[in-house]
Parts: C-alpha cells; structure tokens; sequence
C-alpha cells in the first residue's frame, strides 16, 4: 500500500476524469489517493507521497506551462520516487499517436521538461463543442475537418479508451 499523489492539469475535465478512474483502480488495490489541480496555482507538497502521477491535457499543440513548473519544483522527487506521467489530447486517438514513443506531445514533453518518467501513457481526450468559445469551435472543427473527427457542432463525442487508462493504473500500481 502506498501514497500516490496525482497531479493534474485540465481545461475542460476529461484529465480529470481519467485522474478519478485511475484513482478508483489505485484504490481498489489498495493504495491511499490524493489528486492535486496544478491550475488551483497551491504550492503542492510532494514529500508525503511514495509515489507520484502527473497528468496533463493539450491546448493549441503545448502542456501548459504549470506542467513544467511542477516538474522542475519537484524534480528530485520526480527522480527519486517511482513516477509516472499521461498526456490526454486528441491526436492520440489515432493509431501510431497512442504510445508514448509514437505521440509527438509525449516527445515534446520529455525533451521540455528534461524528464523521462518510469511510467508513461498517453490517452485520447474528449472533443465536446457545446463547452467552447466560438473561436475555438472553429478552429477544432477546422482541424477536425482535417483529420476526419467529429465536426458537427453539438457533437461530444469521449476518445478515452478507459481499458488503457485502467493498464496504466495496473503499470502504476506496480510501480
Ligand atoms: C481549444 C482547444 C485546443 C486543442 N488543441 C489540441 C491540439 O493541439 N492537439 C490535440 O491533439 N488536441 C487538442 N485539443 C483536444 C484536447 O486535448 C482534448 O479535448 C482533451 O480531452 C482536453 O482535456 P481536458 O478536458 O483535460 O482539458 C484541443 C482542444 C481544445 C478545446
């Protein structure tokens, strides 16, 4: 049994659905679970926990920039303690962008933040259009368009393949 902190950071909700799900599975096993919003702006303690989680969304092509704050205040904690990090976006529905080594998000992150978790796993997010702005409809419905995605604008439509999500609780759990 260990204490597990999961550090997320979400716009509209679904990393933080997968956070919960992972926390279910984590907790099934056994293990004591706390989630922390990176984007709350708290400073997060990280010496309580034997183990430590951090997922992130994409925006616009980038984590945003509490991702790197995060990892680069906790950095000795993040080498020294069993880690593990999951990139939520929607390019990873797409075969060839659903692993870790085949997703660019995931190699952009490991180069930005000069960090190589033990525990990597990148997860296909949610397209919802009833929460956007009306730029932000437009543009992913143009990128949609392009990509052969959803691009009827009442359209939510979730991408996460949950047994995967439930495999990388399993790799964290063993961690
Ligand atoms: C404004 C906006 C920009 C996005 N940009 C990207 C992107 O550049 N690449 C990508 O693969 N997914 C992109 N997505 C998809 C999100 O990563 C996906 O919706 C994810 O589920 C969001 O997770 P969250 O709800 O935890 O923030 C974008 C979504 C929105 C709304």
């Amino acid at each position: 049994m260990a204490r597990i902190l999961i550090a997320y950071s979400t716009v509209d909700g679904q990393t933080l659905k997968i956070c919960e799900r992972i926390r279910s599975s984590l907790e099934r096993e056994g293990h004591a679970v706390e989630l922390a919003d990176l984007g709350k702006g708290r400073n997060v303690d990280a010496a309580p926990y034997e183990k430590l989680v951090v997922g992130a969304s994409i925006r616009y092509g980038r984590h945003r920039a509490h991702v790197y704050e995060f990892v680069e205040r906790h950095r000795r904690a993040l080498e020294e303690k069993p880690s593990a990090f999951f990139s939520v976006s929607v390019v990873a529905r797409k075969p060839g962008k659903d692993t870790p080594e085949g997703n660019p998000y995931m190699t952009q992150f490991r180069r930005k933040a000069r960090w190589t978790p033990g525990v990597q796993g990148v997860f296909a997010g949610r397209i919802d259009y009833r929460l956007y702005g009306p730029v932000d409809r437009l543009v992913i419905r143009f990128i949609m368009l392009l990509t052969r995605g959803p691009t009827d604008p009442r359209a939510s439509v979730e991408f996460t393949d949950w047994p995967a999500v439930d495999a990388f609780a399993r790799r964290v759990s063993a961690m």
